[in-house]
Formats: C-alpha cells, sequence, structure tokens
C-alpha cells in the first residue's frame, strides 16, 4: 500500500498535476464530442472564497458605448416591456428594450415616457374634471384606492390646473350630483416644474398637505407629489441614466421594413439611447442595410444587432458596424422556432460561439431567451455574454403589460411569442420579425399562454441581482468581467453533467414541498 502523504504537502502535490479539475471552457463546449448544450447541461466548478457577496460587481457592457451597473434586459416584447417595464428596469440598474408591435407613436410615446420620468414625481396623475360629480370622485376613491385628485380645465392630463379635489372635501357632501368644481380646493400648494425630489419633499414637510402639485409656467399640471409617498421614496443607486441628461436609459426594437425608419425617427426624437433591430434571423440583407442606414443617419445611436447563433452571422452584422449582438434561435420558453423551421442552435452552444468571435472586436453580446433561473444567467456570461435579455421571467410581473385574471385558483398575466399567431394578427411588426408580414397564412413561430403573478420587479430584481452575487462569491471571482476573463484564461472550470446528473440537481425524493425562491 503506497505510504500516506503528509497533509502539509498538499499544495505542492497538487502543481504535479498537468491539468486543474473540471474542464476548461473549449473542452466542454468542443461539439466534436458533446453536440450542442444548453445552460442545463454543465455546472461551474467552486472556487475559493475570499471576499464577501456584496464586494461582486456586477457592472458590465451593453454596448460598445453602454455600461449598466447589472447585466439585466427585458425583452421587446408585447406582454413583457411597455414604459413602466422600462422605467424599472432602469432604475434597477438594467435596461427595457419596448416592443414595436404597436404604431410609431405609441412606441415614441413610451420612450419619451421612459425618458421624462424622475423618480418620486407622480409623472401621470389621475385628474378629473370641474363637471366630474362627487359621486363619480368617490368611485374614483374606490376604484383607485387613493383620493387627491387635481382638477384641470378639460380633465385631462396635461392640462390647466383649476383645483384639487380631496377626501375632506367630498367627505360630508350629501348632494352626491355636485360637480367638484363646488367644493374643490382652489388654490392648491403649486411648485414650479425643475424642482428636485428632496425639494419637494422638503415643501411636503412644511406645508402638512396631502399632495404638491407640479406646474409649468402656464400653471399646466405636470406632476404630482404625494405625502403618502414621502416616506418610501426608494433611492435607485444603480439606476442606469444617461452621464449628461441623467435621464433614465431607454432601449427600443425596430424591424427591417422601409417604415421601421420612420419608426426610428420618432423614436430619436423621443431620446432614444439604443435600438434594437429585431429579428429572429437577423443574418439578412434587410438587417445589413438597416444597420447601415442607421450608422449613417445616427451616428451616436447604439444599436445592437441580431439575433445571430453561429460566428458566420455574427461576422456580417459586425462587420456593417453593429454595437452589440443579440443572441439566440429557438430558446425561448415561448419558442417553436427549433421544432417548426429546423433551424437553430441549443443556447449554450451558440453563446459561446458567438461570444468567442464578437469580443475579439470589443463587441459586446446579449444571450437572448431561455433563461428560467439565476444558474442560466451565470452561465450565460461565463460562456462570454455580457448581458442577459429576459422575457418569460419578467413577464407575470406587476410592472409587465395586461392585467391579472384568475384562472385554477391562480393570478395570471398573459405571455406570448412575438411570432404567435395572436401577437401577428395584432401587428405586422410581429409578422415582420419572422419575415411573414406578407404571408396569406402566418406559420406560427411562438405560443401564447400564461404565466403566475411574480410580484414587482423592484423585489424580482434584487433577488436577481443578490443571487449572482453570491454565485460570483462561490466560484471565487470578485466582478462579472471577472468571471469571463477567469474562464478564458482556463481558471474557472466546468463539469458536463449526464443526465441522471441532473436529476441530482433538482430536487429529489420529498412527499411535497414548496418552492419559494425569495422573501
Ligand atoms: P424567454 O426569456 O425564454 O421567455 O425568451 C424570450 C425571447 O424569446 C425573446 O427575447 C425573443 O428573442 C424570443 N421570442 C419572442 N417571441 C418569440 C416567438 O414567438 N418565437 C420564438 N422566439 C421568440
Amino acid at each position: 500500500m503506497a505510504a500516506v502523504r503528509d497533509y502539509k504537502t498538499a499544495l505542492e502535490h497538487l502543481k504535479t498535476y498537468p491539468k486543474k479539475d473540471g474542464l476548461s471552457v473549449q473542452e466542454l463546449m468542443d461539439s466534436n464530442t458533446r453536440g450542442g448544450l444548453t445552460y442545463n447541461d454543465f455546472l461551474i466548478l467552486p472556487g475559493y472564497v475570499g471576499f464577501g457577496s456584496t464586494d461582486v460587481v456586477l457592472r458590465t457592457r451593453l454596448t460598445k458605448k453602454i455600461a449598466l451597473n447589472t447585466p439585466f434586459v427585458s425583452s421587446p416584447m408585447d406582454t413583457v416591456t411597455e414604459a413602466d417595464m422600462a422605467i424599472h428596469m432602469a432604475l434597477l440598474g438594467g435596461i427595457g428594450i419596448i416592443h414595436h408591435n404597436c404604431s410609431h407613436d405609441e412606441q415614441a410615446a413610451m420612450v419619451r415616457k421612459v425618458k421624462k420620468y424622475e423618480n418620486g414625481f407622480i409623472n401621470s396623475p389621475i385628474v378629473v374634471s370641474p363637471q366630474t360629480t362627487i359621486a363619480e370622485a368617490r368611485q374614483m376613491k374606490q376604484d383607485y384606492g387613493f383620493s387627491g385628485f387635481p382638477v384641470t380645465e378639460n380633465g385631462q392630463f396635461p392640462g390647466k390646473l383649476l383645483g384639487i379635489v380631496t377626501s375632506r372635501d367630498i367627505q360630508f357632501v350629501e348632494d352626491a350630483t355636485l360637480p367638484v368644481s363646488e367644493i374643490m380646493t382652489k388654490d392648491p400648494v403649486t411648485s414650479l416644474h425643475g424642482i428636485t425630489l428632496s425639494e419637494g419633499n422638503e415643501i411636503l414637510r412644511k406645508i402638512k398637505k396631502g399632495k404638491l402639485l407640479i406646474v409649468d409656467e402656464e400653471n399646466n399640471l405636470v406632476s404630482m407629489l404625494s405625502r403618502a409617498d414621502l416616506m418610501k421614496n426608494q433611492n435607485y443607486p444603480l439606476a442606469s441614466k444617461s452621464a449628461t441628461t441623467k435621464q433614465l436609459l431607454c432601449g427600443a426594437s425596430i424591424g427591417t421594413l422601409p417604415t421601421d425608419r420612420i419608426r426610428l425617427t420618432k423614436l430619436v426624437e423621443a431620446g432614444l439611447d439604443v435600438v434594437v433591430i429585431d429579428s429572429s434571423q437577423g443574418n439578412s440583407l434587410f438587417q445589413i442595410e438597416m444597420l447601415k442606414w442607421i450608422k449613417q443617419t445616427y451616428p451616436d445611436l447604439e444599436v445592437i444587432a441580431g439575433n445571430v447563433a453561429t460566428r458566420e452571422q455574427a461576422a456580417n452584422l459586425i462587420a456593417a458596424g453593429c454595437d452589440g449582438l443579440r443572441i439566440g434561435m429557438g430558446s425561448g420558453s415561448i419558442c417553436i422556432t427549433q421544432e417548426v423551421m429546423a433551424c437553430g442552435r441549443p443556447q449554450g452552444t451558440a453563446v459561446y460561439n458567438v461570444c468567442q468571435f464578437a469580443n475579439q472586436f470589443g463587441v459586446p453580446c446579449m444571450a437572448d431567451g431561455g433563461v428560467a433561473n439565476i444558474g442560466h444567467i451565470v452561465k450565460a456570461i461565463a460562456l462570454g455574454a455580457s448581458t442577459v435579455m429576459m422575457g418569460g421571467m419578467l413577464a407575470g410581473t406587476t410592472e409587465s403589460p395586461g392585467e391579472y385574471f384568475f384562472r385554477d385558483g391562480k393570478r395570471l398575466k398573459s405571455y406570448r411569442g412575438m411570432g404567435s399567431v395572436d401577437a401577428m394578427n395584432k401587428g405586422a411588426a410581429s409578422a415582420s420579425r419572422y419575415f411573414s408580414e406578407d404571408d396569406k397564412v402566418f406559420v406560427a413561430q411562438g405560443v401564447a399562454g400564461s404565466v403566475v403573478d411574480k410580484g414587482s420587479i423592484k423585489k424580482f430584481i434584487p433577488y436577481l441581482y443578490n443571487g449572482l452575487q453570491h454565485s460570483c462569491q462561490d466560484i471565487g471571482v470578485t466582478s462579472v468581467n471577472a468571471l469571463r476573463e477567469e474562464v478564458q484564461s482556463g481558471n474557472v472550470r466546468f463539469e458536463f453533467r449526464t443526465a441522471s446528473a441532473q436529476l441530482e440537481g433538482g430536487i429529489n425524493n420529498l412527499h411535497s414541498y414548496e418552492k419559494r425562491l425569495h422573501n
């Protein structure tokens, strides 16, 4: 029997091994041995923890010129990203890409809303007209769960401010048919547009009123501050903002039809920071021409091209001047592209191969689709992605478009593929993503379904953020950039997972359980 080695020589002895434990990324992703891999097919080996998880830095690049404090991007889908989602994604350090399955003007209005958003201010207050009756105001109080409605001349926002009607004004009035103009407070406290949140809050504290109304020079209502919000006004230290204007960053998608040039012009006028050319197959004459036109017409606008799944597709778009790439074909949770088109690639292999190529040219890549948990995000970054785009993960949140409904005792929201018949019926933009705008019969590449209520992304994104920090800590890297570098240098190692290893990694042998992801 061989003699037992002295424990003090363990580190010296380790050096005598020709290779580190596990597989390098190149060995793992060698398609000749294993075929295409998805995120669930492998694991990252743990490293050495010599720092706290809160020290882990998640700052990363979205495009050549835009950096974000978190790698999270919401997908341009009509059940995922409109203004509310884009505002909150940006506040929480990511970015939202507003979908284009709507008119040019509607999309531009959403971009404008994001760019004009001021944290803490109620930027679209519910208003009433002088003719609104007391009964109607009481009903509104019940419907919205708050009172304190500014009264504007035209009963709309924006509009000239005439007064404010609060619960105290309507409480004891017996004749509910009276118009609010009879009982409203006619000289509400106002401040001129341009004051900061802390100045506004200071005024609110002093005046001891429920609302501070913000107006412009012509006394048009611009926004409002509420005493109820005073204490809970959150700070968003990670917010994605333009360095010059301090406005939130906003992205939007367009297609490759000639009319998309008009659309883009309107989006740029609204203040767009980054455009995503939205196509399921980005390596096309149409996209390359669109890309070149954008770079010529709006040289300062960052352009993310795609989608791609191979080096060759990526090379064409890089050569045409894109500032970022979006990777994924057939990996989305609502997607049936691989089944119907026979085209696509397992997402792990697609991300690895495109990133290996694109990163050499300084083009950041976004792994799009198939992200269903924090582990998938970490793996996408380890394979070379700088950001991840999520659809299903963010659908069903308070900030996603659409109303909740109940089915089978569950609170749900709709989530549908942009290549589903439903979405293509709604707009040519959706159909054009799949080159189907002229089709007599749509060939669906996605399905329409529903997802369970996930609550607000104000909780969900911080959960992803903390989870990603903890994962990097386990791997032994202090940032997402370090993760990518250490993978490339062979220090961060991998293991392939057999089918039984995947089963072992899941929950097993329990009679029942509840899977709660965060408090
Ligand atoms: P998820 O995050 O796995 O739900 O995937 C979202 C991604 O799926 C989107 O960002 C798109 O790239 C892609 N996608 C959206 N709609 C469709 C569709 O109808 N068919 C195929 N892929 C789609």
